[in-house]
């Protein structure tokens, strides 16, 4: 396929080396009366897992490349993004900043300084406190300037730009590849906050799966704002890999009140259902909330089609040590 080639085209640190598994979640399904899979990309080989190492695969690779001496990036204090990005920098000696806020003005000190922040902090990035990430790639630059940083490389908020958006893509190809012969996806379902697993993927399936949508359920913004992110990112992997034919958007924007970054109580019940059911681990910010989208939609019967749904599973459980105080994570 002239995706596969064109994906080959561009560097890519082989961390993953083999492809996450993709099982079918028995419990569940009997539980909700409907086949449900999932895509393990919470047990990505590093770190403790999650959907980044796809996308830094691409970039550590372009900063390598580009004989960085540090990596730069931006995120919320519990950011898994910031985790992940700060242990392959270490893996590879490279210094790590980190720009981060507080997006919920949470001053618990689980919230504070376990989760997420602790073991970014054991990795030996340098994290450095803002107010609001307003406009990240603007703050990264001046931070880069005012530590005198140099050979410095910006990896974007969430990883999500064309090139990290690859790793999503390639993602895409071992969901083709690993589907049961027997088996046709309704929908594969997916947390979309910065947009870039959302647009990698549906760019991906277009091709390897065309009947089979993604629908991204968002994180932190309503279907008006998430929807022209996610179309632009296809545009721009599309140009990358020489794809003409773009996917439409699909969101679910009901499931992340009130806030990014806020537990709530369908995430919470989705977490606990999950750990029970299953004894997998969700997040209160991502995984859960998506989790939640995926068993309302079931529930409501919103979907056309009676076939299996796939949900992939893009990690987050280290937050959960950092949200034991707040608003009960556990549903
Ligand atoms: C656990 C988890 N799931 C989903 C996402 C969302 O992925 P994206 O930013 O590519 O939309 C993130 C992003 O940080 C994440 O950490």
């Amino acid at each position: 396929m002239f995706l596969t080639e064109n994906l080959a085209k561009f560097a890519r640190i082989d961390l993953l080396k083999t492809a996450t598994m993709m099982e079918k979640l028995e419990n569940l399904s009997r539980y909700l009366g409907r086949d449900i899979y999932i895509k393990r990309d919470d047990l990505t080989p590093l770190a403790m897992g999650g959907n980044k190492l796809r996308k830094l695969e691409y970039l550590i690779a372009d900063a390598l490349q580009k004989k960085a001496k540090v990596i730069v990036t931006a995120g919320a204090i519990q950011s898994n993004h910031v985790r992940q990005t700060a242990a392959i920098a270490a893996m590879y000696g490279l210094k790590c900043v980190a720009l981060l806020e507080n997006p919920i003005k949470n001053y618990d000190s689980n919230f504070l300084n376990n989760g997420n922040k602790l073991l970014t902090e054991l990795f030996n990035t340098q994290c450095v406190m803002c107010d609001e990430l307003i406009d990240p790639n603007r703050q990264m630059k001046a931070l880069i300037e005012q530590l005198n940083l140099e050979d410095a490389y910006i990896v974007p908020v969430g990883g999500s730009n064309a090139l990290g958006s690859l790793g999503y893509v390639r993602c895409a190809l071992e969901i083709a590849e690993q589907r049961p012969k027997d088996v046709e996806f309704a929908a594969v379902i997916v947390a979309s906050g910065s947009a870039g697993t959302h647009a990698g993927l549906a760019i991906g399936l277009h091709a390897a799966l065309p009947q089979t949508p993604v629908i991204g359920v968002t994180v932190s913004r309503v279907t008006a704002e998430q929807a022209p992110k996610v179309s632009q990112l296809q545009q721009e992997i599309s140009a990358f890999l020489g794809q003409t034919s773009i996917p439409d958007v699909h969101l679910w924007d009901n499931y992340f009140a009130p806030m990014y970054g806020m537990p709530n109580k369908q995430g919470s019940e989705a977490i606990t259902l999950l750990a029970q059911k299953e004894g997998i681990l969700l997040d209160p910010v991502y995984s859960g909330k998506a989790m939640a989208g995926l068993i309302d939609n079931i529930r409501n019967n919103t979907l056309e089609s009676q076939k299996p749904l796939l949900f992939v599973h893009t990690g987050g459980a280290p937050a959960l040590f950092a949200y034991s105080g707040i608003n009960s994570v556990i549903g």
